[in-house]
């Protein structure tokens, strides 16, 4: 067993319990640590002056590298274990702009000042909620690889997004967190690279006007 192994939840035996206590899916609850690209991906990226929201940090490696680049990071894990374990080690050298969060990012509110989110999750089954809530405070972008799984984007949150129904043939991502293809098939059209920033995508399920899954 690797070093994260030892640690990651997935291999302590109450999982499931505390998982499905937290509405997570047991997979959304697992912790893996991603390859260094990912995480170049995001940090060549940051600002001086960005507020960063880390969902989901999981052992905390790039919360801690990116609050040597920004203003401030707020990390939160749900995890216990993972957030005792990076306190720990941390100890006196815990950086001052680091906020440490142990909580659910489903329910715990986020800060006011956030401008980018990261979300880097590709079992995430709540994209849709993250990304409402970062809207409802104000962020400007989100870093996740949640929508395309092996690709990481960076999302604009302040994009004015076209319903789908106008959306023109092509692919589309949806701020569901559904990803797609409109159309009859990727042959019939001449299908560019870009892809279409959607709302209202067929996946969305709608409950009180509200899109609440994909
Ligand atoms: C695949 S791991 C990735 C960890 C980290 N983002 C990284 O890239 O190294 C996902 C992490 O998200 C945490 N997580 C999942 N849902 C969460 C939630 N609602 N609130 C806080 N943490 C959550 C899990 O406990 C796990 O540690």
């Amino acid at each position: 067993m690797s070093r994260w192994e030892e640690k990651a939840q997935q291999f302590q035996g109450n999982l499931r319990a505390f998982a499905r206590r937290h509405g997570l899916e047991e997979w959304e609850a697992w912790f893996a640590p991603y390859d260094d690209e990912v995480y170049r991906f995001v940090l060549e990226r940051l600002h001086p002056t960005d507020v960063v929201l880390d969902i989901g940090a999981g052992d905390f490696r790039l919360a801690e590298a990116a609050a040597k680049l920004v203003k401030r990071v707020y990390a939160i894990e749900v995890f216990p274990g993972l957030v005792a374990d990076f306190l720990s080690s941390k100890g006196m050298a815990m950086p001052q702009n680091l906020h440490v969060i142990c909580a659910n990012a489903l329910d715990f509110p986020f800060p006011a000042d956030v401008t980018v989110g990261i979300l880097l999750m590709r079992h995430c089954q709540h994209f849709s909620a993250y990304f409402q809530k970062l809207k409802v405070v104000g962020a400007q972008s989100l870093f996740t690889n949640a929508r395309w799984k092996m690709g990481i984007e960076e999302i604009d949150l302040k994009l004015k997004r076209v319903n789908f129904d106008n959306a023109p043939s092509g692919w589309y991502a949806c701020e569901c967190g559904a990803i797609g293809f409109k159309g009859v098939s990727a042959e019939d059209i001449s299908v560019t690279e870009k892809v279409h920033e959607v709302k209202n995508c067929p996946q969305c399920i709608r409950e009180e006007g509200v899109i609440v899954t994909w």
